[in-house]
């Protein structure tokens, strides 16, 4: 696939730090331990590119990786863990409110939830910032294999049901880092974003 090319780029305190702002930009986002950087790994088929901890919080620098120049990953540090002090967490909320408003590279946004606990408040308060800034949300439902195919299908559609309260560009699929469920329909956004669609030819 495409995306196996992807190299580490850089790494930055804030969303403010970023530096390049031409090209094209997608973020994966979600709550602490969700499993951005499981799907960042299984995505790009490299074990070890975006780092992954059964620890929440592992993540606390925004990570950029490059497909080619102006095109690139970012890996956000998750939200929602408890045990960060109250400060970070407002900092840190701000921060991405502005990421999403002002970054006018960033073309698409991945939210990662958990598939047994989906749209919980701040996920919620992310998905709104993006669609109030025009910005396309592929929710993906994370460790998809942790349910049984009828309890997933169940889910699947409580949250695209609960997507459409947003009234904008919401798309949910199941995933899973363990056995690929999920993974074409990630590419197939990710190619639309990045304008990598193959052309219709008739
Ligand atoms: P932060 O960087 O702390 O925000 O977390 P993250 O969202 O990057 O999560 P990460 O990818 O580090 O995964 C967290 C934990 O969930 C790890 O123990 C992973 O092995 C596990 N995990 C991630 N994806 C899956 C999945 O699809 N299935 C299962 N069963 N476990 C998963
Ligand atoms: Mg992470």
């Amino acid at each position: 696939s495409y995306y196996t090319k992807a190299k580490f780029s850089t790494s930055a305190p804030d969303i403010l730090h970023l530096d390049q702002s031409s090209g094209i930009e997608v973020a994966f986002a979600g709550r602490s331990n969700a499993g951005k950087s499981s799907a960042l790994n299984t995505l790009t088929r490299q074990k070890n590119l975006a780092r992954t901890s059964k620890t929440p919080g592992r993540t606390q620098l925004i990570n950029v990786f490059e497909l080619e120049e102006d095109l690139r990953l970012v890996d956000l540090p998750g939200y929602g863990f408890a045990k960060v002090p109250l400060a970070m967490k407002l900092k840190w909320q701000k921060a991405l409110g502005e990421y999403l408003q002002k970054r006018e590279c960033l073309k698409g946004l991945v939210v990662l939830m958990d598939i047994r606990h989906p749209f919980k408040d701040l996920d919620q308060d992310l998905i709104r910032w993006a669609v109030g800034a025009d910005i396309p949300v592929l929710a993906l439902l994370t460790k998809a294999d942790k349910l049984k195919a009828g309890k997933r299908k169940a889910q699947v559609l409580m949250a695209r049901e609960a997507s459409l309260a947003f009234c904008g560009d919401v798309t949910v699929h199941a995933f899973s880092s363990l056995n690929r469920l999920g993974l074409p329909e990630l590419e197939r956004k990710l190619d639309e974003w990045f304008g990598l669609e193959k052309p219709i030819v008739d």
